[in-house]
């Protein structure tokens, strides 16, 4: 995939998170030009992001010393995404009408790639009809806006102008590149371990961290899936736009799959769900006094082989943890549960399982086909999962 941003960078007090975002969109894989404006110079070094990007900063269209022999033609080519961030009133004022009198205004025009403004500026000024009028043209001419983030400015007041976090930015830009082949889905994902308590004080779990299901969630919902994430405590945020049921128990995450599950595309299970619970909840903390006790455990309900019992037309993805015979092992859950693939993954092996944000596993699908897939961080292993799921909902809707 082609990843190269021009962060434009102008002069609003927020122009020092411009170098975080720089540093963060780099270490993510992106190639970065920076262009500054005049304002974006006095409060940004230029030096500074021409260190943290590797790429000289042009100080001006007309620059005799910067490499390219037309800057602003150049720049607009080589540009998959133009970022700016901060973006001032002035330059949504220059760039809803047109005026071309620098670099970073002038390649706006010639460009054909998505253009992204993050806004910063004084909630009055924001809030100023001829600012609000600038945004609609941008926005109804096809403009990204992330933000702006409301919360105490610069200038000490409160509202609306404080420009959003980098982290959110990067998000934004990857949302502009990524294909949205899953527009009009609802996908249902599990993620995260559950708790059975013995008492009010403890219970048994995994060391599920979440963070496959999550990555699964986040991947989806910047496809253009309507996406429901049912948690177990993992103490992670939901990923942005996508809601999210936390559940504890077994039985509460089997009563969240099933409700948002019911009019679901697909229902993703990637939740280490336990499979005993504790005959009997002991109503009070358990004492030492009278020695270690013995617990009589319960089957839980295997939530993904009921919704195997009752698939209809929903795709049906399992994961299988093993610590040995992998494949058939998880050749059998795919039967036994009516499962359209699996993901198994052989948790004993380094970088793969539970914790950590790599995964090395093999898919096995109904046909009894293996793909055998490499290590992998968790999110690039959502976009293949997911590109199964896509290929499946496709071929069941014309069926
Ligand atoms: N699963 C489920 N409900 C359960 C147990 C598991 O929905 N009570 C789902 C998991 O979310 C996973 C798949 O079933 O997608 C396989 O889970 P796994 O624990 O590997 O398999 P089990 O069927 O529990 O078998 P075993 O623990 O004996 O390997």
């Amino acid at each position: 995939m082609s990843r190269n941003i021009v962060l434009g960078v102008t002069g609003g007090i927020a122009a020092y998170k411009a170098a975080a975002l720089a540093s963060l969109l780099v270490k993510n894989g992106y190639t970065v030009q920076a262009v500054m404006t005049k304002g974006g110079e006095s409060m940004l070094g230029p030096a500074t992001l021409a260190a943290i990007t590797g790429r000289t900063v042009p100080d001006s269209e007309f620059n005799p010393d910067y490499v390219a022999r037309i800057p602003h033609i150049e720049l607009a080519r080589f540009a998959d995404v133009v970022a700016v961030a901060p973006a001032t009133a002035n330059f949504l004022a220059k760039a809803a009408c047109g005026i071309a009198d620098d670099l970073l205004t002038s390649l706006l025009l010639p460009t054909a790639a998505p253009l992204l403004l993050a806004p910063a500026m004084n909630p009055h000024m924001w809030n100023h009809p001829t600012v609000q009028h600038n945004v609609e043209i941008l926005r109804r001419r096809g403009v990204y806006m992330v933000g702006p983030a409301t919360g105490r400015t610069a200038c000490g007041e409160e509202g609306a102008g404080r420009m959003s976090e980098p982290e959110q930015i990067m998000e934004a830009i990857e949302d502009i590149l990524t294909p949205k082949d899953l527009t009009g889905l609802k996908l249902v994902v599990s993620a995260g371990p559950t708790h059975e308590y013995i008492d009010p004080v403890r219970y048994i779990t995994n060391p599920s961290s979440g963070r496959m299901g999550i990555a699964i969630a986040r991947a989806a919902r910047r496809r253009g899936a309507r996406v429901h994430l049912v948690m177990g405590p993992v103490g992670l945020p939901a990923p942005w736009g996508v809601s999210c049921s936390e559940v504890v128990t077994v039985e509460e995450m089997q009563a969240a799959v099933n409700e948002a599950g019911e009019d679901a595309a697909a229902i993703i299970m990637a939740a280490a769900v336990g499979d005993f619970k504790v005959e009997t909840v002991r109503r009070h903390k358990s004492k030492k006094i009278g020695g270690p006790e013995i617990i009589s455990f319960i089957p839980t309900t295997d939530i993904l082989a009921e919704l195997g019992r009752n698939k209809n037309n929903r795709v049906l993805v399992g994961f299988a943890a093993e610590t040995q015979d992998l494949l058939n092992n998880a050749a059998a859950k795919v039967a036994k549960k009516n499962l359209d693939f699996i993901v198994a993954n052989d948790i004993s092996l380094p970088g793969s399982g539970f914790a950590g944000d790599t995964n090395q596993v093999s898919i096995l699908d109904a046909s009894g086909q293996v793909e055998r897939l490499e290590m992998m961080s968790k999110y690039r292993l959502a976009g293949h999962i997911l590109d199964r799921v896509a290929a499946l909902i496709r071929q069941k809707s014309a069926s």
